[in-house]
């Protein structure tokens, strides 16, 4: 369910795996791996990427879909309780991915039923998907994860898939700057477990003060919905916007992520810039899913 305990030798099989599924995702070759599986997606909450993206590996490697992204459509608008939609689905499909509002509720929807159930974000807890995607992406993009400098740019304390990726990275031997205003940095649960881990880290309130050391600048929206008084977000509201001119200070190879969606956080200008890698990052998506696709069900 989240990062937190996977070796750097299983998070580099899996990244290994994925790489297998890059001419399948992007349709050049045909799979029919997955024929006959049926994945269920039930979110609670709206997705673009982490919904679609699973669907169309399913789809990629000849399996089905089925499931929701408006619980109004279904019986629970009726009062059906979490399990009994969980055990539901779990009758029709052999593997499930979940999103929810609340943290938890993939561990426990494993809890219900038999089929594997995929965490695809569960509150301000974990986005693990996001966070190996993440972590295929930087490989590729940079050949190696070790050796790199990290900079997570924004919502640290709020944004899952932070906490996901930062778990990942610590497996690797790179450094990460948490660059964030004092109310939204790092968990204090995340930094004692990063620290017992020897992780090489600070954390500081500018980019300015880290863009020019950086191989990566991954930057994230302000999490508004999970503040408990969206209000208090109001103020943080535009803290985080890249400025096109800091990327004359930038390394050349230097690569902008971002999850998505955006809100204010990158100008479009900057998507015409080399450094401009999120576009890339979200079609990645599509191939780790692939490979997790097949690892869960046990075809690979
Ligand atoms: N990256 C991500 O989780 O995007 P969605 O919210 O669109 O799924």
């Amino acid at each position: 369910m989240t990062l937190e305990h996977y070796t750097r030798e299983e998070l580099d099989y899996i990244l290994d795996t994925a790489t297998k599924f890059e001419e399948i995702a992007a349709g050049r070759e045909k799979s029919k791996l997955l024929d006959g599986k049926i994945l269920a997606t039930l979110f609670y909450e709206p997705s673009t990427r982490t919904k679609n993206s699973h669907e169309a590996a399913m789809l990629r490697l000849g399996g089905g879909v089925i499931g929701f992204d408006n619980t109004a459509s279904t019986s629970i608008e009726k009062g059906e309780s979490f399990e009994d939609t969980i055990k539901t689905f779990g009758l029709y499909s052999d593997v499930i991915v979940i999103r929810h509002p609340e943290m938890g509720t993939a561990q426990r929807a494993a809890d219900i039923t038999d089929v594997p159930v995929i965490n695809g974000g569960d509150g301000a807890n974990q986005h693990p998907t996001q966070g190996l995607l993440d972590l295929y992406t930087m490989r590729k993009a940079k050949g190696s994860i070790d050796g790199l400098e990290i900079a997570l740019v924004g919502d640290v304390k709020h944004t899952r898939t932070y906490h996901s990726l930062t778990y990942g990275l610590s497996r690797y031997d790179c450094k990460i700057h948490f660059v964030a205003p004092d109310p939204l940095q790092l968990l204090p649960e995340i930094e004692k477990d990063i620290m017992k881990r020897g992780v090489e880290f600070d954390k500081v309130s500018q980019l300015t003060k880290v863009i020019e050391k950086v191989d990566v600048v991954y930057i994230s929206r302000l999490q508004e919905e999970r503040f408990p008084n969206r209000e208090d977000a109001k103020k943080f509201r535009g803290a985080y916007t890249l400025n096109p001119e800091w990327l004359k200070d930038a390394k050349e190879d230097m690569i902008i992520m971002h999850h998505l969606p955006r809100l204010w956080e990158i100008p479009k200008e900057i998507d015409d810039t080399p450094h401009a890698h999120y576009f890339q990052q979200e079609y990645n998506g599509m191939v780790v899913r692939c490979g997790l696709l097949s690892l869960v069900l046990g075809m690979i």
